[in-house]
């Protein structure tokens, strides 16, 4: 039975003081059904982090360098990450891969290196509009699946958390429906169950794009859904309601 996951993805929003107040905000999120978890902007981590501890609510980064230090000017280590209490890492979020070149080789070299790290890779995939009308929304998120888990034993596989994000849906209040959903993260498992068999089952795949408290209940509520990522609405108060919608 795979344990239902609810992230917030912060994106580019909050300054440390501003952060302080949103994580005492949501500090109370009910963390007895699925795993919560708040990805800040690098420079809120350490403030959020202090707020949330020992409230059962797992810190996450948005991004990280692929290698352990040295001259990166403005990188962020997996290193430091660790150090500074990070157990979660967004990876190859479609605006990254949109605005800073991310490609699938350097998600895959993030998450290799995550893992060595013992870092959660959330690991985000997801189909443009045109892919979409063009009727290759499938072909794409296959590839960016095989392409990701390249080189990646079962046994780590198994620690990675995807995120199907169709990019159409980020931040436009155009939710993928239930069904529109569920078939493309059921696409995943099937990717997933090709290179590693029964293994699939056991990853979490998340949806995530204009999730919001009212639509959660019925996202999660599919098979193959294993929780959310969620942008705008982990901003406020509504996240409480998104994560009360697991079931
Ligand atoms: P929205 O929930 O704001 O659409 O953002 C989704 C997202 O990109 C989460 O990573």
């Amino acid at each position: 039975m795979r344990k239902k996951i609810v992230a917030g993805n912060w994106k580019m929003n909050k300054t440390p003081s501003e952060a302080i107040e949103l994580a005492k905000l949501l500090k109370d999120s009910d963390t007895s059904k699925c795993d919560v978890v708040f990805c800040v902007p690098a420079i809120d981590i350490i403030p959020v982090g202090e707020v949330i501890k020992g409230t059962g609510i797992g810190l996450g980064a948005q991004n990280m360098y692929f290698e352990d230090e040295g001259a990166y000017t403005g990188e962020i280590s997996p290193k430091m990450l660790v150090d500074a209490g990070v157990s979660y890492v967004i990876i190859g979020h479609s605006e990254r891969r949109q605005y800073f070149a991310e490609t699938d080789e350097s998600v895959n070299k993030k998450i290799k290196k995550a893992l060595e790290y013992k870092l959660i890779p959330i690991v985000c995939v997801g189909e443009a509009l045109e892919e979409r009308e063009k009727g290759i929304a499938f072909e794409k998120i296959r590839m960016q699946v095989k392409l990701a888990f390249e080189g990646i034993s079962a046994a780590d596989a198994e620690k990675i958390i995807i995120a199907y994000e169709p990019i159409w849906a980020i931040g436009t209040g155009k939710v993928a429906t239930d069904d529109q959903a569920q078939e493309v993260c059921k696409e995943i498992r099937n990717v997933l169950n090709e290179l590693y068999g029964g293994v699939s089952e056991n990853i979490r795949i998340q949806y995530g794009g204009s999730v919001n408290g009212k639509n959660a209940a019925g996202l999660f509520a599919m098979a193959d859904i294993d929780g959310g990522l969620i942008g705008g609405a982990s901003l406020k108060d509504e996240f409480k309601d998104i994560i009360a919608s697991v079931k």
